[in-house]
C-alpha cells in the first residue's frame, strides 16, 4: 500500500528546509507530559532527517485553541520532545510571519525547530489558502507524519500538500502499512473486536466492518443495544432502545455479507455502577430488571477467545465491558492477553486503535505484544469506517 506514496527514500532532505507535521498532542498534567507515546513515534522521522542534514521544522497542533492562549502552548511539548530524541529542539512563538521566517532563517542543516501551535490562527482549521501559503513560504518540502491528525483537512495537515512536494514520514508509512495489512489486504479470515458505550457513535464504522470482516464481535454498552434490539431484557444497562432498527439492520447487512456477529451469551451484571460493587454473572434470560451489564461472562469470554483462533488477523477497537473499574476489566483483559499470547505465537496479526483501546491493552500489559497499536483516535475510527482521510488522500502519487 506505501508504494502509492512518497516516502523520505524518494527525497534527498540535505540543506532543504523541511516542514514536517507531526501530531504533538499529548496528554499533559501541570505542564509535564504524562504519556509520551506519541513523541516516540515520530523520533525516527525527526532523527533521519536531522541525521540528513535537512532543517527540520515541526508543525503540529495542541489541543482545540479558540486563538492565542498560553494553556495550549506547544512550548513543554517541544522541550519534552527534545528529552525523547536527544538532540536540542529550538522553539518559535508563532508558526508564520517574521517571528517565524527569523527561527527558520536562523537555522543550520540538521537543526530541529518546533513552531508555536497552528491553532492559535483560525485560519489553520478553515485551511485557508492565504495561511497555507505563509506556511509553504518556510519550506521547500512537506512531510506528514501525523497520521492520527489526518481525518483534519487542515492547513498544515493537508493544504500544504497541494502546495509543497509531499512525502509520508515514517511514523505515517508504518500506519498505513499495518492498517492495510488488517483491512485492506488482510490475511484472512479476520475478526474485528468492537467495544465501547455507544452504538450512535459507531453505526458507519459497523456498516462498513460487516462487509469487509467475517466475524465481528460486539462488546461493551454497545452490545446492550443489539441484545435489547433482539429481545433480550437488559434491565437498567445502558442502552439506545431508539437504535433498535439500526442494530437490527446492521445484523441483516452481516449476514447478507457472510459476517458472523458475536454477540455477549452471559453478562456481568451489578446494581450499582461503581468499582468493586457486588457483581455476578447472568444468564441473557435472566438479566434482573434492576440490574446493570458492566462487562461480558465467562461463556462470552470463550466464545470471544475461540473467535480469535479462528482468525489471522484482528482489529480491535473499544473495550467490552467497563474495564475503568474492576471487577469490570475482565472481559476486556481476558480477550486482550489472549490475542497477544496468539500474535506472540505467530498465529495471528493483530492491530488495535482508539484512546480508550490503547489505554485498555495498556492496562492489560500487552500493548507491546500487538502487531501495531495506532495512536490514533478519531483518524482511527474514521478509517475503521472506510472514509478517505484528508492527510493521506493528498500523499497519494
Ligand atoms: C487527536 O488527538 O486525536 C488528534 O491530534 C486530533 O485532534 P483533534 O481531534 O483536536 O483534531
Ligand atoms: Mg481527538
Amino acid at each position: 500500500m506505501t508504494n502509492s506514496f512518497r516516502t523520505l527514500d524518494d527525497v534527498d532532505v540535505k540543506g532543504k528546509r523541511v516542514l514536517v507535521r507531526v501530531d504533538l498532542n499529548v496528554p499533559m498534567d501541570g505542564g509535564k507530559v504524562t504519556d509520551a507515546t506519541r513523541l516516540e513515534r515520530i523520533a525516527p522521522t525527526i532523527t533521519e532527517m536531522s541525521d540528513k542534514g535537512g532543517k527540520v521544522i515541526l508543525l503540529a497542533h495542541f489541543g482545540r485553541p479558540k486563538g492565542r492562549d498560553d494553556k495550549n502552548s506547544l512550548k513543554p511539548v517541544a522541550a519534552a520532545l527534545a528529552d525523547v530524541i536527544k538532540k536540542p529542539v529550538a522553539f518559535a512563538d508563532d508558526c508564520v510571519g517574521d517571528v517565524a521566517a527569523k527561527a527558520v532563517g536562523a537555522m543550520k542543516d540538521g537543526d530541529i525547530l518546533c513552531l508555536e501551535n497552528t491553532r492559535f490562527h483560525s485560519a489553520e482549521e478553515k485551511n485557508d489558502p492565504a495561511f497555507v501559503a505563509e506556511l509553504a513560504k518556510l519550506g521547500d518540502i512537506w512531510v506528514n507524519d501525523a497520521f492520527s491528525a489526518a481525518h483534519r483537512a487542515h492547513a498544515s495537515t493537508e493544504g500544504l500538500g497541494h502546495k509543497l512536494p509531499a512525502y509520508a514520514g515514517r511514523t505515517m508509512q508504518a500506519e498505513l502499512d499495518a492498517l492495510g495489512k488488517a483491512l485492506d489486504a488482510p490475511t484472512k479470515p479476520v475478526i474485528a473486536i468492537v467495544g465501547g458505550a455507544k452504538v450512535s457513535s459507531k453505526i458507519d464504522l459497523l456498516e462498513n466492518l460487516v462487509t469487509k470482516v467475517d466475524a465481528l464481535v460486539i462488546g461493551g454498552g454497545m452490545a446492550n443495544t443489539f441484545l435489547h434490539a433482539q429481545g433480550v431484557k437488559v434491565g437498567k444497562s445502558l442502552c439506545e432502545k431508539d437504535l433498535a432498527a439500526t442494530a437490527l439492520r446492521i445484523i441483516d447487512k452481516a449476514e447478507a455479507s457472510g459476517c458472523a456477529i458475536i454477540l455477549p451469551v452471559d453478562a456481568i451484571v451489578a446494581f450499582h455502577f461503581a468499582a468493586n460493587t457486588p457483581s455476578r454473572a447472568y444468564g441473557l434470560d435472566a438479566i434482573p430488571d434492576e440490574g446493570m451489564i458492566l462487562d461480558v461472562g465467562p461463556q462470552s469470554i470463550e466464545r470471544i477467545n475461540a473467535a480469535i483462533d479462528d482468525a489471522a488477523t484482528l482489529v480491535w477497537n473499544g473495550p467490552v465491558g467497563a474495564f475503568e473499574m474492576t471487577p469490570f476489566d475482565r472481559g476486556t483483559v481476558a480477550g486482550a492477553k489472549h490475542a497477544a499470547a496468539r500474535t506472540k505465537a505467530k498465529k495471528l496479526i493483530s492491530v488495535a486503535g482508539g484512546g480508550d483501546t490503547v489505554a485498555a491493552l495498556n492496562h492489560a500489559g500487552v500493548a507491546d505484544d500487538f502487531s501495531y497499536i495506532s495512536t490514533a483516535g478519531g483518524a482511527f475510527l474514521e478509517w475503521m469506517e472506510g472514509k478517505p482521510l484528508p492527510g493521506v488522500e493528498v500523499l497519494k502519487k
